[in-house]
């Protein structure tokens, strides 16, 4: 059953999905278009009964009114959504769906997307040691026990050892869910640590099941296994590593913590929203804590998004609802899954430097990084160097002379693609490795058929020279990789991290905060391998989240995100600013990475929190009402309550509010501290709150004014609020725009 495709295949694809859909992607035929039924996803709000078959009943009901039949309403719905609100996902034609969308009770009709997936050191790191010193959040926390994470991904390997769950307590009796069998998954495949498990395939191409496990069990792609593993995998004793790098205990972030996987990508292929909003649906019921998303949509605007009313539903209730960023950066304004409601994660390093040395024939040496271990005997020997080919695409490698040999290629004009085309040139034409040269080395894909090595452009510039200067058959080798973890490594914010601002909606701040994504070590079926994403950032967030909600139980997913989020850094351990890996290199601001790198011991107690009640997403913007009345009582989404400010059309002044709540020392005394993004005048009232045993809340007035007229630049700022213990910071940015008739894009 397992997929006969190679490894190096695999690899390639984690980190840069992208160039996978780029080959797979192929456009559909276009036939009698009104005829095709095609899979739509209709809201239809709050579920008006407690009873799931009720609501069901209901949604039969509604399609029949349109396809005339109740045998054909049941042969047409593919899921009914009804635990965590009322919905459901049918294959109807475009006018059925405009003739559902004007039914009483229809809030919105939309047609399902295609939805993609985007450690053992790293949480050391984060300052959440196991051992000494040890953590406050990871201790205090009870390491999680007993909170639900839910995953949803590709599924799960459920014999890795990180889903033991030796010494965890029963089961919590909350859970609702199920261990849902299937193929090579039975009943006993779940234990105290995976408590549930569920898959989805009715909207999955036949195709793209071969070679799938029809079960909540990963198959082709492991994706689920590492990012599980990363948010709650047990403490796995020994030495967990690839191939000797990166040894060292193995553990996600909230050890005791619950996981509960719900499969809903496949393959290569990934999956679709309505899907999407049937596991976050089940989830809701079964009773989960926290949702981990490593995943995201195509194109969709957040009015159409149809898993981002299923996320509000979640938050409603209390669930924290964690996704990644995406994988589109450093180009700016890329970033997906910018809900208000949701916690959007970037991805940063870690401190592990994976050090490889190349020897030139003339004995000289050059250091890059690369994550490389010796496949084979004999692969660390001399090998004659092929650089003829400057980027090695088809046009410029020759597959005979590269056969055997070494070959030296060039970034190109796009460095992540060229790299995965380089790789699979060599690799196809028999090549003995590969040393790419790029500016930026942060994205380091295991290739388990191919060893490499990256290097930066005067490297690149060294070999030529030894090349084209020696007499004789130029001469190169490879040393297999070290890891070097090393305090002088700092965190950086990763090149391929999705950057702000959000498109979608620029008056929310995204990303939130940055976690780490690259080179994370985490379960691979019973073997731990590397992979990097913002997919890999998401867990982590999740894990520390899980601990938050078990030291504070009673506060809401607005409170914890706050706490994360108002606690970040943004220096590293020596005080010098967090950098953001890109063309060019520069100090990170908020568009990078929110608020910062995140912080995990200081959002334990971080002093105030900016709280939201769910209600309040819905009235600053009208998410899947269009009707003329919520439009014209709308407000800019910048007046919701979140723990950061983004102005994207400040013209002269604007004054907004922002209400923080005590979760600190009863009697405290807060002082604002603001830098004001250049050219802006920030104005806060009052400067000081003062809070006792009865004003727990406070509300306070913050009032821009634009000092120049400069056109549509961003610029960026902060504001703070400090007692002597705690620092509140919370991120700003702002935009002046004088022209309404203005476009940044010159
Ligand atoms: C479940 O599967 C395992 C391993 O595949 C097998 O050993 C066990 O007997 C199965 N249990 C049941 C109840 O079928
Ligand atoms: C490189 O070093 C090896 C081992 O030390 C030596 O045998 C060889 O002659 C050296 N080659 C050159 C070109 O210096
Ligand atoms: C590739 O290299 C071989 C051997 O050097 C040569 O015969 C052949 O013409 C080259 N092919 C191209 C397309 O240049
Ligand atoms: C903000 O402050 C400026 C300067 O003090 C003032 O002119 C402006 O009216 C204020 N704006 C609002 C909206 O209160």
């Amino acid at each position: 059953m397992e997929s006969q495709r190679s490894p190096l295949f695999l690899a390639l694809l984690l980190p840069v999905t992208l160039y996978s859909c780029l080959l797979q992607c192929r456009g559909l035929p276009s036939a009698n278009t009104e005829d095709i039924r095609k899979l739509y996803i209709v809201y239809m709000g709050e579920k008006q009964h407690e009873d799931p078959e009720l609501v069901t009943a209901l949604h039969h009901d509604t399609l029949a009114s349109v396809l005339g039949s109740k045998d054909a309403a049941l042969d047409s719905i593919v899921y009914s959504y009804k635990h965590g609100f009322s919905g459901f996902a049918a294959m109807i034609t475009v006018l059925q769906a405009k003739q559902v969308s004007g039914l009483p009770g229809v809030r919105s009709v939309t047609q399902s997307r295609r939805i993609k997936p985007t450690t053992t050191r790293s949480w050391d790191f984060l300052g959440l040691s196991i051992k000494n010193p040890p953590s406050k959040l990871l201790h205090k926390a009870k390491m999680g026990d007993g909170i639900i994470i839910g995953v949803i991904d590709t599924g799960v390997w459920p014999e890795s050892k990180s889903f033991r769950d030796d010494g965890l307590g029963p089961i919590p009796s909350r859970w609702k869910g199920t261990c849902q069998t299937g193929q090579l998954f039975n009943a006993s495949h779940c234990n105290r640590k995976l408590i549930g498990a569920r898959w989805y395939d009715k909207a999955v191409p036949r195709s793209v099941l071969k070679g799938e496990y029809r079960s909540a069990r990963a198959a082709s792609n492991q994706h689920g296994t590492h990012t599980a593993s990363t948010a709650a995998g047990s403490i796995v004793k020994g030495r967990t590593s690839f191939f000797g790098l990166g040894a060292g205990v193995a553990r996600g972030g909230a050890p005791r913590a619950r996981v509960a996987v719900y499969k809903v990508l496949w393959g290569d292929y990934g999956g679709d929203t309505a899907t999407l909003v049937a596991a976050i649906d089940d989830a809701v019921g079964d009773g989960v804590d926290v949702m981990s998303l490593s995943l995201a949509g195509g194109p969709a605007t957040p009015n159409t998004a149809a898993d981002s009313w299923a996320s509000l539903h979640a938050v409603k209730r209390g669930i924290s609802v964690v996704y990644g960023a995406g994988n589109d950066g450093p180009r700016p304004g890329t970033l997906t899954n910018a809900l208000p409601w949701v916690i959007t994660v970037a991805a940063s390093t870690i401190d592990r430097s994976f050090p490889t040395v190349i020897t030139l024939g003339d004995n000289s040496t050059i250091v890059g990084q690369a994550v490389y271990y010796r496949t084979k005997k004999g692969d660390d020997s001399f090998k004659e160097l092929y650089y003829n080919a400057s980027s090695c695409d088809e046009d410029t490698l020759n597959a005979t002379e590269v056969r055997g040999k070494i070959a030296l290629c060039n970034m190109g004009d796009d460095p992540d693609k060229q790299f995965v085309i380089a790789a699979v040139n060599v690799f196809r034409a028999g090549g003995a490795g590969l040393i790419f040269a790029r500016y930026t080395t942060n994205i380091l894909t295991p290739l388990p058929d191919l060893p490499y090595v990256v290097v930066d452009l005067e490297s690149r510039f060294k070999i030529l020279d030894y090349a084209q200067r020696t007499s004789r058959e130029p001469l190169v080798k490879v040393s297999p990789t070290r890891s070097v973890p090393s305090d002088s490594f700092t965190p950086r914010v990763a090149a391929f991290s999705s950057r702000g601002p959000s498109a979608a909606l620029p008056a929310v701040l995204k990303p939130d905060i940055a976690a780490p994504g690259v080179q994370i070590l985490a379960a691979v079926k019973d073997s731990y391998e590397f992979m990097s994403g913002t997919s890999m950032a998401t867990p982590h967030m999740s894990g520390v989240v899980a601990l938050l909600k078990c030291l504070h139980p009673t506060w809401s997913p607005a409170a914890i995100k706050s706490a994360i989020v108002t606690t970040a850094s943004t220096i590293d351990q020596y005080g010098i600013p967090i950098v953001a890996e890109g063309v060019p290199r520069k100090i990170a601001d908020p568009f990078d990475y929110g608020s910062g790198n995140i912080n995990p011991d200081r959002a334990v107690d971080p002093g105030l929190v900016y709280d939201i009640n769910p209600r309040d997403y819905e009235e600053f913007k009208c998410f899947w009402d269009e009707s003329e009345a919520c439009k014209a009582t709308q407000q800019p989404m910048y007046h919701l309550n979140l723990p950061s400010i983004a102005i994207p059309n400040l013209k002269s002044s604007v004054t907004i509010f922002r209400t923080v709540t005590n979760v600190g020392a009863a009697k405290s005394i807060y002082k604002a501290i603001v830098e004001s993004p250049p050219g802006i005048n920030i104005e806060v009232m009052p400067k000081i709150l003062q809070f006792d045993d009865r004003t727990k809340v406070q509300r306070f007035k913050i009032n821009f004014t634009t000092m120049h007229k400069m056109q549509g630049v961003y610029t960026f700022g902060s504001l703070t609020w400090v007692d002597g213990i705690h620092t509140v910071r919370i991120p700003i940015a702002i935009r002046v725009v004088i022209e309404e008739l203005f476009a940044d894009v010159q």
